[in-house]
């Protein structure tokens, strides 16, 4: 009988480790981390049997950008709030589920991180069994003591302190960058713990995916029209045809891409120039994971690290993935306005 490896590297092991090489390091970042970790097991769990007990399907309530909310994402706002508001880590969160800032409750200590999340990302993958995923920023606080504050989860994406996702796929995984490069780690169902399988994570510069919803391609401006056509294989002088991927869950085709190699498109439209994706808790936190691993991410005018938020939902365009295929498109659009 093969038994489990007795020296896996489990996350906990792996932050702890990192931290050694700062003195200063509290340990608070690395418990915010677990506790995120934690949220992500639980959620792993119930989206695992989701189609078994029959807790799929629409809660009848419509969130805050009036889409449908499933009961599933009901669930893993829950999970994510109940992992992190008790442990005195965090003075203030946000969430796509919820129109305002989530308070920590008057009786517990409130921390110096703020934190935002999309609990369920991609949620309308889960009525036929797709992946799904989680998606989480986190800032230091601004303000200085007490409860944390609209402003404290308003910063720009080059404020954060740490940021990843976890995928509920074939395997869950975990991927998180604290500034110091991009790290994996697979959900071992047997004894329960993240384990290290994809240390220092590189993009490669250029992509052999796009992934983009074509049906949207009508609503586009003609420059962002001649990008996908290159993409399409229609610019050979300028760039070489890819391959097209598209789930429909922004953290599964961006996995696809970060691992591969590829650039995903949620462009604005004519007449919604705004796209659809949320600035604060999906394009950044990825746009600090793809720089991190040598990837970009772009609104199509300017690194999405460098917008400063106005509004908790904001929504921005988003060109994310390697480096060249984001460049090609943020240059293509610049021409087109030229
Ligand atoms: P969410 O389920 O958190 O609302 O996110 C859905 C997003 C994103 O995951 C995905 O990339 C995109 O919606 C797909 O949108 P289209 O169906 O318009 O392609
Ligand atoms: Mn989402
Ligand atoms: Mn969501």
């Amino acid at each position: 009988m093969a038994f489990p490896n007795t020296s896996v590297i489990t996350i906990e092991r792996f932050i702890i480790e990192k931290e050694r090489s700062y003195p200063e390091a509290t340990g608070e970042l690395s418990n915010l981390l677990y506790d995120i970790a934690l949220g992500a097991k639980i959620i792993a769990s119930a989206v695992r049997r989701a189609g078994l007990i029959n807790i799929i399907g629409s809660a009848g309530a419509v969130n805050v950008q009036g889409e449908e909310q499933q009961q599933l994402d009901v669930f893993a706002n829950d999970a994510l709030k109940n992992s992190m508001s008790h442990t005195g880590r965090v003075c203030v969160m946000a969430s796509e589920e919820e129109e305002e800032v989530i308070p920590i409750a008057e009786e517990i200590p409130h921390g110096k991180y703020a934190v935002l999340f999309d609990p369920l990302d991609g949620s309308s993958n889960i009525d036929n069994n797709n992946p799904v995923g989680t998606i989480f920023s986190i800032y230091r606080r601004k303000s200085m003591e007490g409860h944390g504050t609209l402003d404290d989860v308003l910063q720009p994406g080059r404020s954060q302190v740490a940021a990843g996702y976890v995928m509920y796929g074939s395997s869950v995984m975990l991927v998180y960058t604290t500034g110091q490069g991009v790290h994996g780690f697979t959900l071992d169902p047997t004894i329960g713990e993240f384990c290290l399988s994809h240390r220092d994570i590189r993009m490669p510069e250029t992509g052999k995916y796009y992934s983009v919803n074509e049906s949207y391609f009508g609503r586009w401006s003609r420059a962002m029209q001649r990008a996908v056509r290159g993409f399409h294989g229609d610019w050979p002088d300028r760039i070489q045809g890819k391959n097209s991927r598209y789930i429909g869950a922004l953290v599964a085709d961006f996995h696809r891409n970060l691992v591969s190699g590829g650039v995903f498109l949620y462009p604005g439209e004519v007449a919604r120039p705004d796209g659809k994706l949320r600035l604060c808790y999906e394009a950044s936190p990825l746009a600090f994971i793809a720089e991190q691993a040598g990837g970009a991410a772009t609104d199509g005018q300017n690194p999405i690290l460098d917008i400063v938020p106005r509004k908790l939902h904001q929504r921005t365009p988003l060109v994310i993935g390697s480096k060249n295929d984001v460049e090609f498109v943020a240059q293509v659009l610049r021409e087109g306005s030229e």
